[in-house]
């Protein structure tokens, strides 16, 4: 089996770029990922993508499954729901969520708004395209102020928790200035940080839950991740906010569960992914984030959470490839049998499925002949 492991090469375009560490850590997972794949009957090769026509290459190359760790292209992370779209246009196997989820994820008002469409708890906000929006804004402080289409805590910091209207102004206009994208204003939950890790399709579980335990450098400062805390491993807010597996009382967790379950299935995210959440003064869960191609960095969150499951990082590795061939192929493996034989068609895509045959029978000649 020819394994492509795709990443992005970004982190050098910009040198002020806000996201410079983030950007950087991806090149660490995906050699972690070839070590452990590497073996069996795999042949693993990592590629570096910064662009459209570095992607376009790779694909010629026909690899059986791509493992997709692309958060970014060019430094843009709207990018990363574009190399998933390049993948389904040439009909790849590919882990993780599809191009629609991802941008979805990645606008965070959009998957908000159906979030609260479902009655999936999400704290209230408000989208802010320029700083005179404001005026009409009507919720209560306190108030969490972050760019409305970026991750990894880029352009969160602890001025970004803000408790009046001055502040909020000003908060707003710098992010607006640097990330020149709308502003997400949104009620800030001041309660535990309790991450759900899940795994699988129809057969969907939560791996153990982990919390971010916030210590003694947030005496003074707002209980959350920001960038530093997350990227600067020197600062003590970093030192002092690690994620730690947690026992939550049963009917506590189950409702976790329940709530990160419905957001991941609201954006029809697939495979692996890690729904964030905030816990108000009663316990109910807040959805904060869905992370649908979350970090699978061995020492990140959601690998440890597989591990105290009973998964180590290779079974993982290759459960993840497995999903991906079982939605593609709806079988675990790309070929028929032998490393020789021919290769199962890709099943026609689901949403040109319908129920009407036209459309099916285009699908069905779009589908990738078997070689
Ligand atoms: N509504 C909120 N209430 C409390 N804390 C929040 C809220 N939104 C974000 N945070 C804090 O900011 C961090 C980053 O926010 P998040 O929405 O997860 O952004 P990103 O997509 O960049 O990871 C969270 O881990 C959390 O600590
Ligand atoms: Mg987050």
């Amino acid at each position: 089996m020819f394994v492509t492991i795709l990443h992005n090469r970004d982190h050098s375009l910009l040198e002020d770029d806000p996201g410079r560490e983030a950007r950087a850590d991806v090149v660490n997972v995906a050699n972690a990922m070839a070590e452990a794949l590497s073996g069996g009957r795999r042949r693993v090769v990592v590629k570096a993508v910064d662009d459209v026509r570095s992607v376009a290459d790779v694909l010629t190359t026909d690899p059986d499954v791509v493992v997709n760790l692309c958060e970014s292209l060019g430094a843009d992370s709207r990018g990363e729901a574009l190399v998933p779209a390049m993948l389904e246009l040439a009909q790849v196997c590919f882990t993780g969520s599809s191009s629609f989820s991802l941008a979805l994820a990645l606008h965070k008002n959009k998957a908000k708004e159906i979030l609260r469409a479902r009655g999936v708890p999400t704290p209230a906000a408000h989208i802010i395209e320029r700083v005179e929006d404001l005026v009409g804004l009507e919720l209560a402080f306190p108030l969490i102020v972050k760019p409305s289409r970026e991750d990894a805590s880029m352009g969160i910091d602890f001025d970004s928790v803000v408790h009046d209207r001055q502040a909020l102004g000003r908060v707003v206009s710098r992010v607006l200035r640097t990330f020149k994208q709308p502003v997400l204003v949104e009620q800030f939950v001041d309660g535990r940080e309790i991450y759900v890790p899940l795994l699988g399709n129809s057969g969907r579980k939560a791996l153990p839950l982990t919390e971010i335990e916030f210590g003694a450098a947030f005496a003074n400062k707002p209980r959350i991740l920001s960038y530093g805390a997350k990227w600067d491993t020197s600062s003590p807010e970093c030192i002092d906010s690690p994620s730690k597996l947690v026992e939550l009382p049963t009917a506590i967790r189950k409702r976790c569960v329940e709530v990160a379950l419905a957001a991941f299935e609201a954006l029809e995210c697939r495979d692996y992914g890690r729904v964030d959440l905030r816990l108000d003064g009663a316990n109910e869960p807040y959805v904060i984030d869905i992370n649908p191609n979350c970090d699978l960095h061995p020492a990140a969150g959601f690998a440890r959470s597989a591990q105290a499951a009973g998964l180590s990082y290779g079974d993982l590795a290759l459960h993840l490839i497995e999903l991906a061939q079982e939605r593609h192929h709806g079988h675990s493996t790309p070929r028929l049998s032998g490393p020789n034989a021919a290769r199962r068609t890709a099943a026609p895509h689901r949403d040109l499925h319908g129920r009407r045959s036209g459309l099916r029978a285009r699908a069905d000649r779009r589908s990738r002949p078997a070689e």
